[in-house]
């Protein structure tokens, strides 16, 4: 058991504490990639709308060293198992837990890199929809591209850490967590387009507004299922308007018009999760307005009625969120919050008035604890920059 003093050190300080134990004598070299936090664009990645991450500056940080052989060794300060594999037969296993994301990435680079050892920490809360699997995606793919024969660009490593959870891991997620791990920057959201995906950088002014994530401390629970579930239900709702000949690749091509005028001709969930898509993407791209011109109130009003989009039509949201969400409306200088991540428990965002943050977090504090006898963890968070080696 570690200690409770050595967990107040920084990840990086752990883990150059921790190397020889693990791994003996060596070199390590460095690298981070950060969690992220979504403001507007709720479940819109996967159907190709617009979304609205930043990245954060907490995430996960690796130490990794070649092999003169082609095994892997992937340990984590924070999880268990650990794993050893053979870099040329990496497969999903189910009692590797957290490892099958670093393998998956892994087995993508396989013919390009040596055996490696990596040695994982992060500061993350898990499972509290800040993707954290995906900052261990991309701190690995980091890191394999600085030992890799070929150096891939970022744009090339985001989808190969896509892949790896889409088709190794088999959560059927779109780009956006990878996307902003791999582009966040300092002082701006990204509006990431994800069709075309590219992203615009959007200036964030934090001494105007201030982003707070607040975690209901209750976590996800069997929620990649639940999540495909929602995946599978919009690709019926498109199906359904292909058949009545609405030319539709995804909801992103779909307007509330439309959607409406066939609504009695799509059955009732999938209907309801389109209209829950297709009033998110007009959300966002108001929402993005809204920021662009400074104004908070409008865009913390946008974020109101995402939430409700997604605990009414989306059926996303948990008890706890809902009285989070609640408790934060309630509380002076809040301009907005909405659940944030795939849902189903985690974390909520909200954007609050800088000059009243800590009014703020008290009143959250002591409303939510009132409502549900939990107390909430809140954290203000900076937009800040992308993977790096250190
Ligand atoms: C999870 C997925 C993302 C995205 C969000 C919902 O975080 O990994 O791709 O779909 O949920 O917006």
């Amino acid at each position: 058991m570690r200690s409770a003093a050595h967990t107040l050190l920084h990840p990086l300080d752990r883990l150059a504490a921790a190397w020889a134990e693990h791994f003996g004598l060596g070199a390590p070299r460095a690298f981070f990639a950060p969690g992220r936090v979504n403001l507007l664009g709720a479940h819109l990645d996967y159907n190709e709308g617009f979304v609205l991450p930043m990245a954060v500056d907490r995430g996960t940080y690796v130490l990794a060293a070649p092999r003169a052989d082609r095994r892997v060794r992937l340990h984590s300060l924070d999880r268990q198992p650990a794993v050893e594999a053979d870099l040329d037969g990496l497969v999903l296993e189910a009692s590797h837990g957290w490892a099958n994301y670093p393998k998956g990435v892994l087995s993508a680079f396989a013919r390009d890199i040596p055996g490696l050892d990596l040695l994982y920490c992060g500061d993350l809360p898990i499972g509290a929809g800040l993707s954290s699997s995906a900052s261990i995606l991309v701190a690995t793919a980091t890191a394999a591209n600085a030992f890799a024969a070929r150096e891939r660009s970022r744009i090339e490593l985001v989808h190969l850490c896509r892949g790896a959870e889409v088709n190794f891991v088999g959560v059927k997620c779109g780009i956006m967590d990878h996307y902003a791990s791999a582009f966040g920057r300092e002082g701006h959201v990204l509006h990431l387009d994800c069709r075309s995906i590219t992203h615009r950088e959007v200036p964030f002014d934090g001494s105007k507004a201030t982003i707070v994530v607040c975690d209901t401390t209750k976590r996800r629970e069997n929620s990649d299922g639940r999540f495909n579930d929602r995946v599978r239900e919009c690709g019926e709702a498109v199906a359904r308007l292909r058949e009545l000949g609405v030319p539709a690749g995804a909801l992103r091509d779909v307007d509330r018009a439309t959607l409406e005028k066939h609504r009695g001709r799509i059955p009732e969930i999938p209907y309801r999760r389109a209209l829950h898509v297709v009033t998110e993407i007009e959300r966002t791209i108001r929402g993005v307005q809204a920021l662009d011109a400074g104004d908070f109130e409008a865009f913390g009003a946008w974020l109101r009625d995402s939430h409700e989009s997604c605990r009414v039509h989306y059926e996303v949201s948990s008890r706890e969120l809902d009285a989070l969400v609640e408790a934060v409306h309630g509380a002076p200088g809040a301009y907005g919050a909405r659940l944030t991540g795939a849902g189903f428990g985690g974390c909520c965002v909200a954007v609050v008035r800088t000059d009243a943050v800590e009014a703020f977090r008290a009143v959250v504090a002591e409303k939510y604890e009132a409502a549900t006898g939990l107390q909430p963890r809140l954290h203000p968070f900076h937009p800040s920059r992308g993977a790096t080696a250190l």
